[in-house]
């Protein structure tokens, strides 16, 4: 295949497979100073299917190589979500250090079974084990996939869960082969039109506290989230080697991100103390039919996940790995300025092709709302603002670029249980929306945004990622000017730096 760029909207710093649709990242490990990024792919062509393991490497999380898939689809069926784990001890006899990996086989004939493939050659080629697979559901589920294998220190075991349509079941191992259930949770709790997939099991220390540790579910659902189709949220709780107990009640539902393209993330595996997650950046809703033609599917930022409390409630904070610094080119300061009405900064010192961070603390003192516009000289903007009113940070992505950019004008698909196969369109409902998340979660007072911008994204971290939020734009020229503005009375923007980016 020709691999040299085609699309306009390749993003300048996202992980993107060279050719081929790409959704969730799977088996996220690190090894001998590697961040194995394999995902979900398709190498012929750049819609949903025939799914395989593709596979990129980083040393840094930013910059990645483009290896040959590594795990391709056999006679079980696609090749779906799962993990890799580091066997330190030769749990499974393919020797110290192996990298094992854990995926979901689904086809009509078998349903979604797990199975397992190892690979001695640092992730580069897997050999699937004979016996294949190592789980199914003892209940017949339909929905039985993704899972996520991690070491129990407390039982020496190896630990999986797996997403069971409206529950997360929990299972052991010793050889990682053979697998005793243990539990389930999930049902009822939170944000829950359908099935349950890609779960991830973690722990934090709570606000640094290494004596204070929580374990922290996290799951993500599709469709029917708050602003359309796919999201994240996650549980806090503590486990104790068998069951998961959940803090909140069952209505408590916390989002990891609070845009709309923010989906299947999960996090690496062996990376010691620090939780990095990698996001997929769409939404099954319009996945299929986004403006590209050569690949499909982008990679949010990393994010480094850490919990601290707030009104006596724990929370996880996403904040983009401090490695996204290395994407600096150099930087722009602005000076500080207090507004009452608005105030232009034009043009906008970003690097190539629109790609940029903006960095800075608003002040909102009297205003009821304040933000600004991302825009370009065609009118497009992307428009960020607090509403103080509401407590609300909204991104509102309606006059960002192109917004319906479907095949067919019909209504689009209904969210039905197939979602991958959504096929059609007329996403002007779907797409062209504001999102926003409660400000309640910030400090209060001032608010340091970090905002990065891409050929086709804007993410936005507030305090150190309390509340992140990831939607894809796509305007039909880069933006070059910030128009900020104050409604309602009188604000301030302090510190406000544009650090060109670039790889
Ligand atoms: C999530 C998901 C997973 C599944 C994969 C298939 O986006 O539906 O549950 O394993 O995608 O590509």
């Amino acid at each position: 295949f020709n691999t040299a760029n085609t699309d306009y909207y390749r993003p300048v710093y996202h992980h993107t497979p060279l050719y081929g649709w790409m959704n969730d990242a799977n088996g996220l490990v690190y090894k001998d100073g590697e961040y194995h990024l394999y995902f979900q792919y398709n190498p012929y062509g750049s819609k949903w299917g025939n799914m395989h393991w593709g596979h990129s490497v980083s040393k840094d999380l930013i910059h990645w190589d483009h290896l040959d898939p590594a795990i391709a689809r056999d006679t079980l069926g696609h090749i779906f979500s799962g993990s890799t784990v580091i066997d330190k001890n030769n749990s499974a006899g393919y020797g110290k250090d192996a990298m094992i990996a854990f995926y979901t086989s689904a086809s009509d004939e078998h349903g979604q079974i797990q199975c397992m493939a190892y690979s001695t050659d640092n992730g580069r080629t897997y050999t699937k084990y004979e016996k294949n697979p190592i789980l199914t559901p003892f209940d017949g589920l339909k929905d039985f996939r993704d899972p996520k294998v991690f070491w129990y220190e407390p039982a020496q075991k190896w630990y999986m869960i797996v997403s069971a349509d409206k529950n997360m079941r929990f299972y052991s191992s010793t050889d990682l082969k053979n697998w005793e259930y243990l539990s389930q949770f999930g049902e009822g709790y939170g944000v829950q039109p359908n099935q349950f997939e890609c779960p991830d099991f973690i722990q934090l220390p709570v606000d640094g506290d290494k004596n204070k540790m929580k374990w922290v579910m996290i799951v993500n659902i599709n469709p029917g989230c708050p602003f359309g189709g796919s999201a994240t949220e996650y549980f806090v709780g503590d486990f104790d080697g068998k069951e998961f107990h959940c803090d909140t009640d069952k209505s408590v539902t916390k989002w990891l991100d609070f845009g709309k393209d923010h989906y299947a993330t999960v996090c690496f595996s062996n990376l010691g103390e620090r939780v990095v997650a990698v996001p997929w950046m769409s939404n099954w809703q319009y996945a299929n039919v986004t403006p590209i033609r050569q690949y499909r599917g982008a990679n949010a930022l990393p994010r480094e996940l850490s919990l601290y409390t707030k009104d006596g409630e724990i929370y996880m904070a996403a904040n983009a790995v401090k490695e996204t610094e290395g994407l600096r080119k150099g930087t722009a300061y602005v000076n500080d300025f207090v507004m009452t009405d608005e105030h232009l900064v034009s043009p906008l010192a970003t690097g190539q092709e629109g790609a940029c961070e903006l960095e800075m603390d608003i002040t909102p003192n009297k205003a009821q709302t304040v933000g600004f516009q991302l825009m370009n000289d065609k009118g497009e903007k992307t428009d960020i603002y607090l509403d103080l009113k509401a407590g609300r940070l909204v991104m509102d992505r309606t006059q960002s670029g192109l917004v319906a950019f479907g095949e067919k004008s019909e209504p689009h698909a209904k969210e039905t249980d197939d979602h991958r196969k959504t096929e059609s369109v007329n996403y002007v409902n779907d797409f062209a929306l504001g999102t926003w998340a409660p400000l309640s979660l910030c400090e209060g007072k001032t608010y340091h945004l970090n905002v990065f911008v891409d050929k086709c994204s804007v993410e936005i971290f507030v305090d150190g990622g309390r509340i992140a939020m990831t939607n894809l734009v796509f305007p039909t020229i880069p933006y070059n000017a910030l128009r900020f503005y104050t409604q309602g009375g009188e604000a301030e923007v302090k510190n406000l730096k544009v650090h060109q980016l670039g790889l």
